[in-house]
């Protein structure tokens, strides 16, 4: 057993994490962000694309707050590998099986920090020519990011801190948990 749910702190191979964001908060947020894009996007079928496998948790509750017609698809990446800190390079494990030309796409992404695997998807997308690509992040870390992005769509700015739960891994671990928890330096 990790911790019972929502736990305040959480010991992970020796190092601990305490709560950041805890499931009450990120829940409310996520319905606001659900409302904001259904709004934008009345009278289109947008296609959500979510980015395996950090974003599934939040890509299915965000889904359930969007009250348009929308359809899915998901991509794969992978530039992590099993480290704390962004590789820097990134690769595309899975395709799109949508055909997304002259259709309105939304990533879905869960957190941004670099940069890096948004600017790679964004382009890698805009050779498939879709009508419009937006993205939405549950998480992005201004300090961390080196590429200039626009991010359509922001849960929560957060410090430049390794976090997990909520979709977020650390070794492939904790994606489970219901909350987001920040190393403690
Ligand atoms: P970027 O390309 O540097 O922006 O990295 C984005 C990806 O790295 C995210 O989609 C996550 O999968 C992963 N990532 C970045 N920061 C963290 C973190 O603090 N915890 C877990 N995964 C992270
Ligand atoms: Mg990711």
């Amino acid at each position: 057993m990790i911790s019972k749910f929502n736990a305040k702190e959480i010991t992970v191979n020796g190092e601990t994490f305490e709560i950041l964001i805890d499931e009450q908060t990120i829940q409310k947020r996520v319905a606001e962000l659900g409302e904001e894009i259904s709004r934008d996007y009345e009278g289109k079928v947008p296609i959500f694309i979510g980015v395996l496998n950090g974003s599934v948790i939040f890509f299915s509750d965000l889904i359930r707050n969007i009250y348009i017609n929308c359809e899915v698809d998901f991509l794969k990446l992978s530039s992590y590998g099993d480290a704390k800190i962004s590789s820097g390079n990134v690769r595309l494990i899975k395709e799109l099986n949508a055909d997304i030309k002259n259709r309105d796409i939304i990533i879905v992404e869960d957190i941004v920090d670099t940069g890096l695997s948004i600017v790679y998807m964004k382009e890698l997308l805009r050779s498939q020519n879709p009508a419009s690509i937006k993205i939405v992040t549950l998480l992005h870390k201004p300090e961390a990011t080196k590429y200039d992005i626009q991010l359509d769509y922001v849960g929560f700015q957060i410090p430049n801190r390794f976090v997990i739960g909520y979709g977020l891994d650390h070794t492939q671990k904790y994606r489970n948990l219901r909350s987001i928890y920040a190393l403690k330096n």
